[in-house]
């Protein structure tokens, strides 16, 4: 462990499993306490993290579409550990699992309408409530770091994932929105793109839909010619966390091997 972020608190949505998992293992390693928020049973994430730095890391149950189980996470966290500095919005309706079936793929004609306001709000308005929830605490502090996760899928605009990439769209122009509201407040938004990356979920979702085209296309078009995983993204989630990017807000920061070099 190095100290990176010694002394801050974070909450990681949806980090129950995935690439979550892995933002808040890679925090925790820096030092920061670690608030597991997910519509999943966060307590196999926990006991990774309490063994890695013991008594660093708390459970709470959190549906992002629901406003007062956002506001009763932010509580829950400065009750536990004092202070709230970090919130990395991760949590999606992009793998499936008890909670949603995720982002099947579908032509835009298929989609059901009932999924596309799923798609929207879990993935938009859930980035939404839990900024509202963190901001007073962030706001007192004068401080504060929020990435919202969203993907280069906006870029390389994927077939049959309509609902899936423009809810992404919403989070990369929600990130700029909100920098300019909360820089005053001494709070930076950003954005972390991953690209294709191999978790569970994605793995399943390309099983599920039978799609053995996507993933090679990926590596083929990466400038490093390897697949990504969950651990490629946990650099820039450090970096954005912590004093390193202080003077870095409103950007979206693309992480894919080089797959994508537009400009979002
Ligand atoms: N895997 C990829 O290829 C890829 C690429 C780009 C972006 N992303 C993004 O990275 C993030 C993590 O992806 P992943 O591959 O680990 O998928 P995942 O499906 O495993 O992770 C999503 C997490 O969000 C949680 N969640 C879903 N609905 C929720 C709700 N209403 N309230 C609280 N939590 C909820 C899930 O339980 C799950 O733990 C997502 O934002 C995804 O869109 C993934």
């Amino acid at each position: 462990m190095s100290d990176l972020l010694n002394g801050k608190v974070a909450i990681v949505t949806g980090a129950a499993r995935g690439i979550g998992q892995q933002y808040a293992l890679g925090l925790n390693r820096e030092g920061a306490k670690i608030v597991v928020a997910d519509i999943l049973d966060g307590s196999d994430t926990v006991a990774m993290l309490n063994e890695q730095n013991p008594d660093s890391a708390i459970a709470v149950p959190l549906d992002v579409v629901n406003m007062a189980s956002t506001e009763a996470m932010a509580k829950q966290t400065v009750d536990a550990f004092g202070r709230l500095d970090i919130l990395i919005n991760n949590a999606a309706m992009f793998g499936k699992s008890s909670a949603n079936k995720g982002a099947e793929m579908n032509s835009f004609m298929e989609i059901s309408e009932p999924d596309w306001d799923q798609m929207m709000d879990i993935n938009v308005k859930g980035v939404w409530n839990c900024t509202k929830a963190v901001y007073p605490y962030m706001k007192d502090q004068g401080y504060g770091k929020i990435i919202n996760i969203s993907s280069t899928s906006i870029a390389l605009a994927p077939p049959d994932l309509l609902h899936y990439v423009v809810s992404k769209g919403g989070v990369t122009a929600m990130t700029r929105c909100l920098a300019r509201e909360l820089g005053p407040h001494g709070i930076r938004v950003n954005s972390l793109a991953p690209g294709f990356t191999h978790s569970q979920a994605s793995i399943d979702l390309l099983e599920d839909s039978q799609n053995d085209t996507l993933a090679p296309m990926v590596v083929a078009m990466s400038c490093l010619g390897q697949e990504q995983t969950p651990q490629t993204l946990v650099g820039t989630a450090i970096y954005l966390s912590s004093e390193l990017s202080d003077f870095v807000t409103g950007q979206i920061v693309c992480v894919d091997g080089g797959v994508n070099f537009t400009s979002f």
